[in-house]
């Protein structure tokens, strides 16, 4: 059982405050902090949150960095369901976060490998990750990083599970549309963060929510391995609370 300490909440808006609390204290004690940041609609309260207060002037993000978990394969920054424009759209282009200190897969690279290696590099340059915000698949997968027979140590490319594709067509207009891999930081990569924060809402999250907690630890359910980070908070609504 998980030793991370779970927070239930009434609702996503009141996650995206609780959640909007923990990167406010960090930025404030730690103005040139690393975020990794997730994708999905988790989050979405969350970033609402942050840029609002933003505008309000409570949270400068001048000097943060930030590093996306992930990238669909093939799509360039500029196509509305690419994972940095989803960034650019909710968070990048409402905060005062200097575009070069944002980083997220490149899509479209001709050498997977040289990207995959030069995205840990950044990474480790900045000093490594204080909070890695993650969501949570139906599947387990954190990232994109799918159920396997391992761990993932670094970012790679990934193969997308059927469930996943079929979660996420709601963005395309056809599931035929939804690419066939990502690139996604490893499991390494993200048990390296000081600090995970995992925002799930929703009764389709719960049982999902119970393995990862309760469960054995198992690249079947890769959010399992969260068992063995010293950090980690889970902040849930009370449809998706598992204990
Ligand atoms: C995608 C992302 C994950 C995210 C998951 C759940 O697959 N790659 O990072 O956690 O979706 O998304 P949602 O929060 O919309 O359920």
């Amino acid at each position: 059982m998980i030793h991370a300490r779970v927070i239930k909440v009434k609702n996503p808006e009141e996650m995206g405050k609780v959640a909007a609390d923990l990167f406010e204290t960090l930025i404030q004690t730690k103005p040139a902090c690393v975020l990794g940041l997730a994708t999905g609609s988790s989050p979405l309260p969350l970033y609402r949150e942050l840029v609002e207060r933003c505008k309000a002037g409570k949270i400068d993000f001048s000097r943060v960095r930030s590093a996306n978990l992930d990238e669909y394969k093939g799509l360039s920054g500029d196509h509305p369901q690419s994972y940095r424009y989803f960034m650019q759209e909710n968070l990048f282009n409402h905060v005062n976060i200097k575009p070069e200190n944002t980083i997220v897969p490149n899509g479209q690279t001709e050498d997977v490998e040289a990207m995959c290696q030069a995205y840990e590099k950044q990474i480790e340059e900045w000093g490594g990750v204080d909070l890695q915000l993650l969501g949570i698949g139906h599947d387990g997968h954190i990232g994109f990083n799918e159920p396997t027979d391992h761990f993932p140590a670094m970012t790679h490319e990934v193969e997308l599970e059927e469930i996943t594709r079929q979660a996420n067509k709601r963005f395309f207009n056809s599931i035929d549309e939804v690419p066939t891999a990502a690139y996604t930081m490893g499991i390494g990569t993200v048990m390296a963060a000081r600090k995970v924060v995992l925002v799930a809402t929703g009764a389709d999250k719960k049982e999902i929510l119970y393995k990862t907690l309760c469960g054995p630890v198992t690249p079947q359910v890769p959010a399992s391995i969260l068992q063995f980070h010293p950090d980690v908070t889970i902040i849930c609504d009370e449809a998706a609370y598992p204990l």
